[in-house]
């Protein structure tokens, strides 16, 4: 099996090729990024000189350059994204052309030659879950609330789409918060474990009551391992973690973890648009699939933890840098 994983130098994508080289010893991957922002070389830097590895620097957006890649592989997995709501509040553009534009030109590419094709998608789609709501799940109506997810919204339309009119060979995954070792230190598990360890607060937004579901990396790419190789065609499958907790309660839990200081969580103002609660009914993937989470949250932020403690030279040089200091001084509060 040969597959090109797009967007495989992001958090997950790049968890997704780790994953496929551990579990799978005959497949062979092309990875095409164009290393935006959140696309960091560094991310594969334990998988560069893998024999069976091939990265291309590119976008998906490029007609010829997709047509090309597709044309030489078994299947193509979609990680490739825009995907900072933050960011999207600001500006919309790169959202509306790597989203949608580039699921589009992924989608002609299959049909074309007859691929399969996995595109990865997000619980955001679906909106917003008060308290007491049950949780999204397959058939829950979309409801996008900001940029990034109704362009992820669009994105799951078009392929629902063109599995009917183009008979392509697509499945949907649609999953909740991950994290874990790689997150880019713009995503709030990833400031609040190197925030304490750089002596800093963790900041809250609002109230913190907003509920997220948390799930690894790791576990998710695992998902979408048995999606690909089991799935129905035409079908989607949701993921989520087991571990719905608010943000403060997630702060307290890294505070905790880390034997941190109450006095280190800090609320803020909200943002726009901010969600209050998502939560994944993953009954679907674990009936049909087998599939479901491995590690608890408390295992998995563990995890997660040591390996910023162990991986300095990965996140201190994003930290550094100046883009990344603006954004942080104009998104989440002073750096002195
Ligand atoms: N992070 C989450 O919690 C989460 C949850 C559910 C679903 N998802 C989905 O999973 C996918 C991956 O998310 P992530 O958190 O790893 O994202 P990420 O931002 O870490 O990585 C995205 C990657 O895509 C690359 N990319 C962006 N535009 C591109 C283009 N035009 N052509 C080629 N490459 C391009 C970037 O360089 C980067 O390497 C996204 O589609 C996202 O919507 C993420």
């Amino acid at each position: 099996m040969k597959v090109l994983v797009t967007g495989g130098c992001g958090f997950i994508g790049s968890h997704f090729i780790r994953v496929i080289f551990a579990e799978r010893p005959d497949w062979q991957v092309i990875n095409l990024d164009a290393l935006t922002y959140a696309g960091n070389l560094a991310n594969t830097l334990d998988i560069q000189t893998h024999p069976r590895y091939r990265f291309v620097y590119g976008s998906i957006t490029d007609k010829d350059l997709v047509n090309t890649l597709v044309s030489e592989v078994d299947a193509v997995i979609n990680f490739a994204a825009e995907t900072h709501v933050d960011r999207s509040l600001m500006d919309n553009e790169p959202f509306i052309l790597t989203n949608i534009l580039g699921v589009q030109r992924l989608i002609d590419a299959c049909v074309r030659h007859g691929k399969r094709f996995h595109h990865v998608s997000t619980d955001e789609v679906f909106g917003s879950l008060g308290p007491d709501d049950p949780k999204f799940h397959e058939a829950t109506p979309y409801d996008p609330r900001n940029p990034y997810s109704a362009t992820k919204a669009a994105s799951d339309h078009l392929v629902r789409a063109a599995v009917h009119s183009h008979a392509l060979r697509g499945t949907i995954s649609n999953c909740t918060n991950n994290y874990g070792p790689y997150l880019y230190p713009e995503k709030f598990l990833a400031i609040a474990i190197t925030n304490l360890m750089e002596n800093r607060p963790i900041s809250v937004q609002g109230d913190g009551r907003q509920i997220r579901d948390w799930i690894t990396a790791r576990d998710h790419a695992l998902g979408i391992l048995a999606i690909i190789e089991r799935g129905q065609i035409g079908h989607t499958y949701m993921m989520g973690g087991d571990a719905e907790l608010s943000i403060a309660q997630t702060a307290r839990a890294v505070i905790k973890a880390m034997g941190a200081h109450e006095e280190m969580l800090k609320f803020t103002q909200d943002r726009p648009g901010q969600d209050r609660r998502y939560a994944i009914n993953y009954s679907k993937i674990s009936t049909e699939l087998n599939w479901k989470p491995q590690v608890t949250f408390e295992q998995g932020l563990e995890q997660m933890i040591r390996w910023y403690q162990e991986n300095e030279s990965w996140w201190k040089p994003i930290k550094q840098s100046s883009g990344y200091r603006k954004w942080y001084e104009e998104n989440v509060g002073r750096l002195t």
